[in-house]
This record gives C-alpha cells, structure tokens and sequence, in this order.
C-alpha cells in the first residue's frame, strides 16, 4: 500500500512508484516535514535536518534550556503563525481576544480505505486507481483550532494530493485569515522556480527564474484564477531540462483567488506555501465549523520537465476530468465566433453547418449573441431565453437542421454575468456582487452576479436548464468575460463579506456541479475570455477549456506549450481561424494553422465562405489526418523537444503511443533564415532497438538513433513552415 505510518520510527511514508514523502512527529509533537522526492526505501531521512543555535530564531518554551530548538529552523508540515516562525506561515488564525498565535501539535492520525473529498469543492478523483487517505490531527489547545491533514497517493502517477480541515474545537469564535491547502519544506537544493503568467490573449507565458534569498508569490485576487497568474508552479534543480532533474509541481485544484509563495530562507531551505489566497480572504469560524481548503496536487520527478509533465497530464486525464471522457472521441467542432461575431441569424448559421458538414466537420457550436438583446457586447447578459427576432422558430429549428446533417449542436452561455441592460437587472439588481454605497466597477460593460445566493443559482439553472430542455444542445460553452470586484454580497453581515469570493467559487461549483449530474450528455467546454480559468478546479466539470483569444497559430505554439507543463492537449480548445489572424494579423499557411491546432482539442472558427476550394480540400485532409491521429494526440505521451529557455527559432514537440509503437513529430519554423541551420530534434520515449518507419518513404531508423541522433529537417523555408511526420514500429 502507498501510506503507511511506522510507529517506533514515528514516520508516515507516502510512496508512489517513483517517490517517497516522509513526515515525522518529533518529540515536541510538532510534525516535521522530512523529505520529498525520489524513492529512497526505509531510511529515516530525518538525519538530513541538522540544528543549529541560530541567532534571533527564537526556542519554544519547553525547549529553553537547548537553543538548536526553533520552529523557525524546523521543517514543519502545516506552520502555525505567531510563535517563532517568521518563514511564510500555513495559517493566520485570529481568536475572540485579538490573540494571532498559533502553535500545532500532533494528536492522532488514521489511514482509510479510499480517496477523500472535499464538500462543495472538485477534488482528484479515486476512479481506476487504488487510493488510500492519511489523515492526520494537529491542533492547538490554546485557542481551539484543529487542522486534519489530507493525503492521498496516485501511485503509477507520482503525484499526492493535499488537502486541509480547519475546525474550530474550542468554545468562541475563530477568525481565518489565511487558511493553506499545502506546506512544503525542503531543506536542500539549488532550485529555479517557473510560473506560468501572461495576459488576456498571451496566457501561460513559462517564465523561470532561479530562487534567491526572498519571497515569490505567485496569486491572483481578480476572483478567478486568471490569465495573469496559472495556479501551477514548479520548482526544479538549477540545472534541471525536459529531460533530466528533479522537478516539483504544486498545482492548485481551485478557479478563484490563490497564492503560491516561495521562501528561500536564512539556512538555503525553500519552503512553499500554497491555497487560496489571503488577500481580501477572512473566515468567521464558530464553534464547531469547519473550513474546507482547496486541493493542491503534488508531483515530483527526477526525469525532468516532461516526466513531471506526464505526470500531471494522466493524473488530470484520469482523475481531475470525468472519467467518461478518457475514451469518448470528441467532435471536430466549427465555433462561429470568429465567423460572424454577433452579425448571425438562423439561415447564416445553418448555410455555415452545412459547408461545415461537407468538410467533415462534426459540431457547431453557436457563440455569444443569440439570447436576449444581445447584439453586441453591451447588452443581454442575464436573460437567457433565445432573441426569435434574430433566430426565429429559435435553437430547435437551428438544432433540428443540424442535427439532420448528421452533426452537433452546441450553445454559448456567460452565466456568471449580467449587464445593466435586462429584465434580469430590473427585476434583481439585488443579485449583483457591489458595494452598497458605491458605483460598481464595470469591464465590457457587465457586472457579476453574487454566485454564494442560492437564489441566484437556482435562477441561472433553472433558465439555463429551460434552453437546455428545448432543443438537443449536445455541448455548452461556458464563458467568463471579465475580473471580479466589488465584492460585496447583499446577503451577508459586514463581518462575513471577507468570505465572498470564497463563497462565490462554491457556488458556482455548485452550479457546474448540478448541471454535470443532471445533463450528463451535456459535455462543458471552459473559457473565461479564452484561458483566464485554465486551471483542475474547471477541468472537473469540463473535459476541454478555450485555452487563448488569440488563435495565431505562432502565439498558440507558446501559450500552448506554456499550458503543456501542467495540463495535457485533450484539455487545450485549439482551433484554426482565418488568415491574417484576428487578433494579431499575422498571416500563416493552413497546414501550420492545422499541425498547431490539433495538438488540442481540434476545430475550425472562420467564415468558410471565404475559403477557395483549394483551402477546402485541405480542411478535409486536415480532418481526415486528425482522426487518424486522434488516439495517438489525445492519450499518447507528449514530449516539449525544443528548450523555452534556449533561443531557438524553431518549435517542436512530440507524442508518443503507450506502447511506444509510433510517434507524431511536429514542428513549426518561427523564424526561417536563407542559409539556414537545419532545425534539428532528438525523439524521445521510443523503444531503443525496434526499428521505425518514416511513414510515407522508405526511410528506417532505430528508437536508438531517432533519441540519439535525432533527426534533421534539412533546410525549411517560407512562411512559418511545417512538418508532421508519422514514425511507425515495424513489427
Ligand atoms: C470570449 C471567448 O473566449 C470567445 O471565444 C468568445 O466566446 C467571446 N468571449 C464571446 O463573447
């Protein structure tokens, strides 16, 4: 089994195939943090922490007469606050006396059958794997807060998850200002940190910077996850490549505000601290209640970038998305966003299903601008019943037709949003997140709904729910449109509104949660402004999220690598659109647009009228290539093969299948010179002595000299030119 707990060592070992975790309870009680990282068998690896009488780190009392005693040395697993260590704490508890002092010692643990969930929050789920949980009880007697910690193992997947419930057992009140979902000390290394920022239309920028003597945070306070900050970071030895070193990834299972800080401290130890975020965050606990934090999925891998990659993209393929969608071939969709933006009615999006059919293409779905006033982005959002000026005989006339073709349909809500102009806020201004006495802020002249009213839930899903009934709506996109502020809720007294955003995410979990069990059939596709909520917390209710505004194929090739670190291609909405781009201008071929393209979730957004019949031809091979690939792109492994931090003027990446039988090389040239270099690229994760064939030729190479040689384009040229190449076992 992957936990167990050896009593005369007081040891607790989480193991999964590759690593080990180890925890203690030292003889203060305190629980330390022992060690992380590649198997390392039985050994009490607490003989790596070495204490030291270090000046002004203070001794607990009961510990005065030896002074190498300090917290604030000590390798904990959930750090109190206020008593003696000034490294980033794991919680900030206020008691009814003003007291912040908190100070946890270990009580009892279990180990049960099963993985644990989290109430009202999306957790990794058991499904396929065998899951144990470790629960284990700290507290502090003094002011009444008990924290159970929460561990789970995925065994083949290296990857532990963590969660935490804070319980207020004394008699007054408790007041969270911080509440952590994970604490991790690690006394040794020479670490970089990467962190995935970015913008609206530039989402998941890596950037890796080396770790000094200070404190990164990592966060965002705009009351979803957001294009700015991804709430997955890593940390990996300074010499660390795709390939080789040790790795770490802290990913955060949560889509509202959060923080990851990075302490390198006065003895070189880093510790990272990760959860919802502080800012803007109080929770009023009164006796007995309990707080639930989020959930942070943990991998370590000692095989670089792309083993920790791998890790996280079978953990979220299996365990983070529904199940049901492992094996479930998704349709190559038509979206009509950037085909017509708001200038549609019926006979356009039909005559545009049925040039879609034709090509192949499987699915329409039918963006923004088809309820309410909606006719453009100032208006509508709130009142979801269908504008029969625009669709007469409404989304059943639209939905019939496409269905007879043989194809999809599928619709685009904002649920979250309402604009000042509609019978919603006429009727229910009330509904709105704003402060009493002040303006809102507003951002593409719309306003938040108060996600943590029951009423305002029951609303969006019985409205919601009434388009759904009436028509066959097969997929539903679910969009997000801007930041949160004001938040305020009209509902709760002035002491609880540090609890709104918080309160906002269970709702809307609650809403996503309802519409996932009740429209099974119903497959969700995220979006928040295209990536702005890419993160687990959504990719357990939706399978595939919009991964970027910007559909430039070059753009993508970043922002879709970015995304790769954490997240696997079958999550990343990727389609072709028209050249020159929307939204950078930038004009590309169809093959490169296709080749960047299905490293997702594949689909096509551009008027087809506009498309000479050569163009169509090649839309129809594209498809045909993409379901022939389909398997091998959505479940096979996925290796990054150029280096982010190396100036290259190339991209390439790779899938390989589970049984290393063949493999899809692709690459795209960013910046083509006459005289060229030739791009070149080492395989990876092929069998080293079966041979393959270069599909197509008659070309045969070893696994052995694909990953050791590697292969070499020769000279490519014109605009941003392209290569998929199929390399097949022969058997
Ligand atoms: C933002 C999304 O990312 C786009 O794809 C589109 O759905 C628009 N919203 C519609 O308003």
């Amino acid at each position: 089994m992957s936990i167990r707990f050896d009593g005369t060592r007081k040891l607790f070992f989480l193991e999964s195939k590759n690593t080990t975790y180890q925890m203690k309870i030292n003889k203060m009680s305190v629980l330390e943090h022992v060690y992380y990282g590649a198997r390392v068998g039985d050994t009490d690896m607490s003989y790596l922490h070495q204490y030291l009488d270090r000046g002004f780190s203070g001794n607990p009392f009961e510990q005065r007469a030896y002074r190498g005693c300090s917290l604030d040395l000590m390798a904990q697993e959930y750090s109190g606050c206020g008593v003696g260590d000034y490294r980033i704490n794991s919680i900030m508890a206020v008691s009814e006396n003003g007291s912040r002092s908190c100070d946890f010692r270990y009580k009892g643990h279990e180990i049960k059958p099963g993985k644990y969930s989290i109430p009202g929050l999306p957790s990794v789920r058991m499904n396929r794997d065998e899951m144990e949980t470790l629960e284990i009880t700290l507290a502090d007697d003094v002011i009444g807060v008990q924290v159970k910690l929460l561990y789970s193992v995925l065994f083949d997947k290296d990857v532990i998850t963590r969660s935490v419930i804070i319980k207020n057992i004394g008699c007054r009140q408790v007041q969270l200002e911080k509440a952590a979902s994970a604490s991790i000390d690690i006394p040794y290394g020479d670490f970089d940190l990467i962190q995935f920022h970015g913008r609206h239309c530039m989402e998941r920028q890596m950037e890796r910077v080396r770790l000094t003597h200070d404190i990164h945070v990592i966060g965002s306070k705009r009351g979803m996850s957001s294009h700015h900050h991804n709430p997955f970071s890593i940390l990996c030895d300074h010499d660390a490549t795709e390939n080789n070193g040790n790795c770490y990834g802290f990913m955060l299972m949560y889509s509202g505000n959060h923080k990851t800080e990075i302490e390198k401290d006065q003895a070189g130890s880093v510790r990272v601290v990760t959860g919802i975020s502080d800012d803007n965050f109080s929770w009023n606990l009164a006796a007995e209640d309990s707080f639930y934090t989020p959930e942070t999925i943990l991998s370590f891998s000692n095989r670089g970038l792309n083993g920790l990659s791998g890790n996280y993209h079978r953990a979220i393929r299996e365990n983070v998305c529904d199940i049901k969608y492992l094996d479930m071939k998704r349709p190559v969709l038509i979206n009509n966003w950037e085909a017509t933006y708001f200038d549609f009615d019926t006979a356009k999006i039909i005559s545009l299903a049925q040039q879609a059919h034709e090509l192949g293409i499987e699915m329409l779905v039918l963006d923004d601008g088809w309820f309410g006033n909606r006719l453009d982005d100032n208006a509508g959002l709130g009142d979801w019943f269908v504008n029969e000026e625009k669709l007469p005989g409404g989304l059943k006339k639209i939905a019939d037709e496409i269905n007879a073709l043989g194809m999809k349909f599928g619709l685009w809500f904002e649920p979250e949003m309402i604009n000042e102009n509609t019978k919603l806020y006429r009727e229910h201004p009330e509904w709105v997140l704003r402060d009493p006495d002040r303006e809102p802020m507003m951002s593409r002249n719309q306003m938040v709904l108060d996600m943590s009213r029951k009423d305002v839930q029951d609303y969006l899903y019985d409205c919601i729910s009434a388009v759904l009934d009436s028509a066959n709506i097969e997929y539903v996109k679910w969009d997000f449109n801007r930041s949160v502020a004001n938040v305020y809720s009209n509902l709760l007294p002035a002491e609880k509104q540090g609890e709104v955003a918080h309160r906002f995410m269970l709702g809307t979990y609650a809403l996503m949660e309802r519409f996932t069990q009740n429209y099974p059939n119903v497959m969700i596709e995220g979006c928040a402004g295209g990536g702005g909520r890419f993160d687990a917390g959504i990719l357990y209710y939706s399978p595939q999220i919009w991964c970027s505004d910007d559909t430039d194929p070059i753009a993508r090739l970043k922002i879709q690598k970015g995304t790769s670190y954490g997240y696997p291609v079958s999550t990343m909405g990727s389609h072709v659109s028209a050249s020159p781009n929307h939204q950078t201008g930038r004009e590309t071929t169809f093959k490169t647009r296709g080749i960047v393209a299905m490293s997702g979730t594949f689909g096509y957004e551009l008027d087809l009228n506009k498309l000479s019949e050569d163009e169509k031809e090649e839309i129809k091979e594209q498809i045909e290539e993409f379901h022939k690939y389909y398997w091998l792109i959505q479940k096979g492994t996925y290796y990054r093969l150029t280096d982010e931090t190396q100036e290259t003027y190339y991209n390439a990446w790779e899938f390989v299948s589970e049984e290393q039988d063949e493999a899809l090389l692709n690459i795209v040239v960013t910046d083509v010179h006459a005289n060229p270099e030739f791009p070149h690229v080492k395989l990876c994760g092929l069998k080293v002595k079966s041979t393959y064939n270069l599909e197509g030729t008659d070309k045969c190479f070893t696994g052995a000299a694909l990953m050791n040689g590697g292969y070499s384009f020769g000279a490519m040229s014109g605009i941003y030119p392209c290569e998929q190449l199929h390399f097949v076992e022969k058997k």
